[in-house]
């Protein structure tokens, strides 16, 4: 967040959703997208259309925007486990945590800051946000193991998650779950 007086996080609106479409494109991994497993900011396997974006905005229990001189530069978007089954129908890995961990978590289902903007600190503000709203529960977020995304890891580690699960994704493709504020683990 560079310049903090025209910078700010707010929760994300319906009208957002082209913007996040665009902001998403730049990291999707093949058909189409930009993204690259070796890029040095990560990459997304699944993206969302502008449909599902304004319903998220409707239901999503944490989904927030990074703002800079009124344009969006990135989003979070997190639903606690309740919530899980109905706004994400069918999605394998998410169903696997439920059945895994069958008490409340939060779920961070994505994460995205433009390339412009890397770097800045606002993954981890917006992750800040997330962990407030989470009150007490542990955060969880999947990442994708093969091709392996390390800047991922890396982001997730530096702000205080550890690898707590291991799953295969729909794709056939394995996922690491990491997690925060997990009863048990060490604490940062
Ligand atoms: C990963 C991502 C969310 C990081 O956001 P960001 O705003 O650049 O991260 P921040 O500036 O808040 O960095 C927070 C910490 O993570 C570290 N970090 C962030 N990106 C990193 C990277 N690519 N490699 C290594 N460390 C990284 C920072 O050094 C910082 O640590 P520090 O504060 O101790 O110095 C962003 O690069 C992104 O959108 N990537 C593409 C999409 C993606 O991979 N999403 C996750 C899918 S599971």
């Amino acid at each position: 967040m560079s310049n903090s007086d025209t910078a700010s996080i707010r929760p994300a609106l319906p009208d957002d959703a082209p913007r996040l479409v665009a902001l998403q494109a730049a990291y999707l991994l093949g058909e189409g997208g930009q993204g690259q497993a070796d890029s040095a900011s990560g990459f997304l396997v699944s993206g969302y259309d502008e449909d599902r974006y304004r319903h998220f905005a409707a239901v999503a229990d944490h989904f927030y925007v990074g703002e800079e001189d009124g344009r969006v530069i990135a989003f979070v978007l997190a639903m606690n486990s309740e919530r899980i089954a109905e706004a994400t129908p069918g999605h394998q890995v998410n169903h696997w945590l439920l059945e895994q961990y069958p008490r409340p978590f939060t779920l961070i289902s994505q994460v995205c800051v433009a390339p412009e903007a890397a770097s800045g600190g606002w993954g981890r503000e917006l992750y800040n946000v997330v962990r407030q709203l989470a009150a007490g529960r542990p955060q969880f977020a999947a990442i994708v193991l093969d091709p392996p995304n390390e800047p991922s890891v890396r982001f997730h580690e530096r702000v205080g998650f550890h690898k707590a699960f291991e799953t295969v994704g729909h794709d056939g493709r394995p996922r690491g779950i990491w997690a925060r504020d997990l009863p048990g683990c060490p604490q940062s």
